[in-house]
């Protein structure tokens, strides 16, 4: 049920690290509709920078069932911990009766996920997974079309998040256990979950993928922008790719790498349908029309340099407010937790196919 609107929303954090600033900027647009009312994390500094930055009186806790025990007065609780650490909180979280936006990936895997996702049925609460890339202008333009049949039939969409060498140098991102995986699970679910959304979230069936590791696990061998990763600890891949077929016939290509010998980074999706395509990254649209094959490019949307769309910072901020405008005035869940269960299997889909070198049925 919608919530009094006068009354501000109390959230907590469970993970008070880098993301969790961005959720808290989100939420700090908003003014006094949410307040932050306490914190968990198992790093003393990372709950000292977060309260000196968002609130002194924001109450500081090691552990989230001690939090969740005691903060009765909750309305919702932001994850923002570690892979490994995203699906218990978010259990302990919905069971407690709050609400949840926890980051993503959803979780380490598809059975957590799923798990994640009934929990949060069965307590009737809001699950929100912080893909934020589909409230960009051109994911949603593109969505749009394909939802009024402008495209036709969707045939195949070829994802890309690929950086040249990009190995994080902080977290623990470099750490399978910790993470799940590396580039597949860490930013190729960015743009694995806004081309599944633009294609209307059609149901994947089979997954064929591979994976390979030949220069994180080594000590740094050239000139980057984020250098001295720790390489001791390595232990995800460099570069992922997949192939997933979906049960309306569509299939998917994804490519992630943190490094890989290429021109330079790509962050994009390309859509083909029977009657029409586009190109994310530009905001380009591809007709045939009076005897002529078209482009049509929409400059405001964003993408391609100097553009006046969205920046980073504003999709990030609107995903904030949908969790907020969900929870209080009962809003559609753009980011629902279903979404993340799909995105999850595909990225399941692939890794088990990279570790079985075969594909495999997506369950
Ligand atoms: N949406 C995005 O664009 C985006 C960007 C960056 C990171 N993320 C996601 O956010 C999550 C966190 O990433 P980050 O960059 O903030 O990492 P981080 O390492 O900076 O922060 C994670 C925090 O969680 C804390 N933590 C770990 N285990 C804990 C536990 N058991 N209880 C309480 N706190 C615990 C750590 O001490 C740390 O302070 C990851 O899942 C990542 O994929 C999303």
């Amino acid at each position: 049920m919608a919530k009094d609107p006068k009354k501000p929303i109390k959230i907590a954090f469970i993970g008070t690290g880098g993301i969790s600033h961005a959720h808290a900027t989100g939420f700090s647009k908003l003014g006094d509709q949410v307040q932050i009312v306490a914190g968990c994390d198992i790093k003393q500094e990372a709950l000292d920078n977060f309260c000196n930055k968002w609130g002194k009186d924001i109450r500081q806790y090691k552990d989230w069932k001690v939090m969740l025990k005691q903060e009765k007065d909750l309305d919702a609780v932001s994850v923002c911990t570690p892979n490994g650490v995203h699906c218990a909180p978010t259990i302990d979280a919905l069971k407690a009766g709050k609400h949840v936006i926890v980051e993503k990936p959803m979780a380490m895997n598809a059975k957590e996920a799923k798990a994640m996702y009934d929990t949060a049925k069965k307590a009737k609460k809001t699950l929100t997974i912080g893909f934020q890339w589909r409230f960009d202008h051109r994911t949603r333009m593109i969505r749009s079309l394909i939802e009024k049949g402008e495209f036709g039939k969707i045939l195949y969409v070829r994802v890309q998040a690929l950086r040249r060498r990009g190995i994080p140098n902080w977290g623990v991102f470099g750490q399978k256990k910790l993470q799940g995986g590396g580039p597949m699970i860490d930013i190729g679910v960015h743009c694995c979950e806004m081309a599944h959304y633009m294609m209307g979230s059609p149901k994947p069936v089979t997954a064929s993928g591979n994976t390979w590791t030949y220069l994180g696990n080594k000590p740094m061998n050239a000139m980057c922008s984020w250098p001295n990763w720790d390489y001791k600890t390595y232990t995800v891949e460099d570069l992922a790719v997949g192939n997933v077929r979906f049960d309306n016939g569509a299939m998917m290509s994804i490519e992630a790498s943190f490094c890989a010998h290429i021109e330079k980074d790509v962050w994009n999706v390309q859509i083909m349908g029977e009657k029409g395509g586009a190109v994310w990254d530009s905001a380009t649209v591809f007709r045939d029309q009076d005897g002529y094959m078209w482009n049509m490019n929409s400059p405001v949307l964003g993408g391609g340099g100097g553009s006046n769309g969205l920046d980073w910072n504003d999709i990030f901020n609107t995903k904030m407010r949908n969790f907020i405008e969900v929870i209080r005035d009962g809003k559609q869940n753009i980011a629902d937790g279903i979404h993340g269960v799909m995105v999850q299997q595909i990225l399941d889909g692939i890794y088990a196919s990279a570790e079985a070198g075969h594909e495999v049925k997506i369950k």
